[in-house]
């Protein structure tokens, strides 16, 4: 009996922030097994945040989806605006006829003390990372649930935390808080779901290796308030969480991995698991 992944071929996937970084490796690694992708990005900055996806982006990925030989969607949408989150999933529903599998991956963050904390940034990150997961469950599940009460496969969610939902970090506060709140999100949601055959999970990565560009963007975007170069912010953040020794560095690939898995009929009876993929932040 092979180990490999099963049941991946052929599902219609929808990522969140797909567009560049963490989101781009996942909708590769999906149309590679076999899958077709959406990819739902902002095309513009949110003011005070490092630059996010550009329409150009999103049209990478999904080019990189088609050479695949699979569909690839992209919409645009922010997730801060319900009604924007509605007509992209809408158009992903349209255009691809279900939707699977949804991985809610797009986030940002920004250091901020609890005092001079700006208003404008506390409700980017609280409304793009907690409300934006929110507001795309709310559109995608009906349609997994009218699956189920068909006689048909229904869903999977996969939810991207933060392994400092596991270990205290001084001037994320708006981060670790939304970030907390998706790991609340994904119990309430494996409960709710259940009966619906939905799986609910969540992943919590520790810190990714930064690139520019489409690589992945968040300690890229924190290591100039951090006044220092993104691969040293990098290994600050790393060797302060993680367990010490380059092994234990994390790299977007190792996300993926977690993804596939998790989206995989590999995964069958997981659900409401919160799982570390954080070279071993969260024990500490
Ligand atoms: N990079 C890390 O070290 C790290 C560690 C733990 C968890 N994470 C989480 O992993 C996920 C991906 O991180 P990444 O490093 O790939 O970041 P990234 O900045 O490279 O990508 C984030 C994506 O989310 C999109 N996005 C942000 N706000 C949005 C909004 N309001 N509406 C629509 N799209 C929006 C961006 O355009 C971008 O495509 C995030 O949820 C992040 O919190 C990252």
């Amino acid at each position: 009996m092979s180990a490999a992944l099963r049941g991946l071929e052929g599902k219609c996937v929808l990522i969140t922030g797909g567009g560049k970084g963490q989101g781009a490796s996942h909708a590769r690694a999906f149309a590679a097994a076999g899958c077709n992708v959406a990819v739902l990005d902002i095309d513009h900055d949110i003011t005070n945040i490092y630059p996010l996806s550009t329409r150009e982006m999103i049209a990478e990925t999904v080019k990189e989806i088609e050479s695949c030989g699979r569909q690839g969607v992209g919409v645009t949408a922010d997730l801060r605006d319900e009604a924007q989150v509605k007509a992209a999933v809408d158009e992903v529903l349209e255009r691809l006829g279900r939707i699977d599998i949804v991985v809610n991956n797009a986030g940002i963050a920004a250091l901020d003390t609890i005092h001079d904390m700006r208003s404008d940034v506390l409700h980017a990150v609280i409304d793009s990372n907690l409300k934006g997961a929110m507001f795309v469950a709310k559109y995608t599940v009906a349609p997994m649930i009218g699956r189920y009460l068909n006689g048909e496969e229904s869903g999977k969610i996969i939810n991207i935390a933060s392994a400092v939902v596991g270990s205290g970090h001084a001037m994320l506060s708006h981060y670790v808080a939304s970030k907390h709140g998706i790991v609340g999100l994904t119990s309430a949601w494996a409960m709710e779901l259940s009966e619906f055959n939905i799986n609910v999970n969540a992943i919590c990565p520790g810190t990714i290796e930064p690139a520019p560009g489409r690589g992945s963007g968040m300690v890229q975007g924190l290591s100039g308030a951090m006044d220092m170069p993104p691969l040293e912010a990098y290994e600050t953040f790393s060797s302060q969480g993680n367990m010490p020794g380059s092994k234990w560095r994390c790299t977007m690939q190792d996300i993926t991995d977690m993804v596939l898995f998790l989206a995989s009929d590999n995964a069958r009876v997981i659900t409401g698991a919160i799982i570390p993929v954080d070279g071993g932040q969260m024990a500490k």
